[in-house]
């Protein structure tokens, strides 16, 4: 007799390739609309449901997961970050959490590129000129920025994310520096050409780039706040493609517009999507709707993952990409 097939509850639209799949394999139900899911609706999901796939929009904190019907074993996260997550209370409740870690990296690693380079080389600011009607022709002092070749960055969090950025700042000729809670092996550090600051302050206090690429968590909040923000060279920017709560976007905004920082790229913020509202009028501030991952190509491997997480569980084995506390 073929077995039950298990029920998924998907909280967010998903590309149609990934959508079409899961409903080959499983008892899925799907969102019509691209909203998030309402708290009552998620409460619903995690009480009918065997396996939540949820996204960062998501808030699947304890309270939610406490009040889960026996049935669900599995919330089978489409992203890497896990911060929306309670995985302790998760673990707890005999409910495994999984991710989609790798199949970002690049596309992300790319933003952060597009992040540096917007900034130092003043793009948004060339494309204000050319949209309003205004360019008057080339002249030997308009619009000069810095150049990126022999620019210190210091890169904080060198994980997957953070590694993939130094191969590609290092192409651009840019000075590889890092900081991290464990020292990479000395044949990665190597191969990247990369110097370890063991002292955050120190490497914040010397480079002309900061690229955050640590995930957000309770050790992470405000890495970047007043204080080590204060210790930034006054022509020295800033980008942040992982999490807008490693960074005190209000005390960023404040540096900013006092001079006392020359610039950031973010794609993320510390309120989701409630942006301090001076930041958007910053020039030398790019701001993008948290688009590092978002390539075709990246989501559906995204969804691949996730797939292949719940399918994996299905069959009595551990999901490849599981997320246990200790890993956070
Ligand atoms: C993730 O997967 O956590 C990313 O932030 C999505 O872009």
């Amino acid at each position: 007799m073929p077995r039950e097939r298990l029920s998924v509850v998907v909280t967010r639209r998903l590309p149609e390739a990934v959508e079409t799949r899961l409903s080959e394999l499983f008892d899925v139900r799907l969102r019509d609309d691209d909203t998030p899911m309402t708290r009552e609706e998620l409460v619903e999901a995690v009480q009918t449901a065997d396996v939540l796939v949820p996204t960062l929009t998501d808030t699947i904190d304890a309270s939610l997961i406490t009040r889960a019907g026996d049935k669900l074993k599995l919330i089978a996260n489409y992203g890497a970050g896990v911060d929306h997550i309670d995985v302790a209370t998760a673990r707890q409740r005999g409910v495994l959490v999984s991710n989609t870690p790798g199949v970002l990296t690049d596309d992300t690693a790319d933003m952060t590129m597009a992040l540096i380079l917007a900034v130092t080389r003043r793009i948004p600011e060339g494309m204000a000129v050319m949209q309003g009607g205004d360019w008057q022709g080339w002249a030997p002092t308009a619009l000069l920025g810095g150049r990126a070749s022999g620019r210190r960055l210091g890169i904080l969090g060198m994980g997957r994310i953070g590694q993939a950025v130094a191969r590609r700042a290092a192409a651009f000729g840019m000075q590889i520096h890092y900081h991290n809670r464990r020292r990479l092996r000395p044949e990665v550090e190597d191969a990247l050409e990369a110097t370890w600051w063991e002292s955050l302050d120190q490497m914040v206090a010397r480079m002309d780039v900061i690229s955050i690429n640590c995930p957000s968590t309770p050790s992470t909040f405000h890495l970047m706040n007043a204080r080590r923000l204060k210790l930034m060279k006054r022509d020295a920017v800033i980008v942040n493609t992982s999490r807008g709560e490693v960074i005190d976007e209000n005390a960023l905004t404040r540096m900013i517009r006092a001079g006392e920082i020359a610039g950031a790229g973010l794609d993320v913020y510390e309120h989701g999507t409630n942006v301090n509202p001076r930041l958007r009028q910053l020039p030398n501030v790019v701001l993008l709707p948290h688009m590092g991952s978002a390539t075709l190509e990246g989501r559906i491997e995204m969804g691949e993952k996730v797939i292949i997480n719940i399918k994996t569980f299905e069959d009595g084995h551990r999901p490849p990409d599981q997320v246990v506390p200790s890993m956070l």
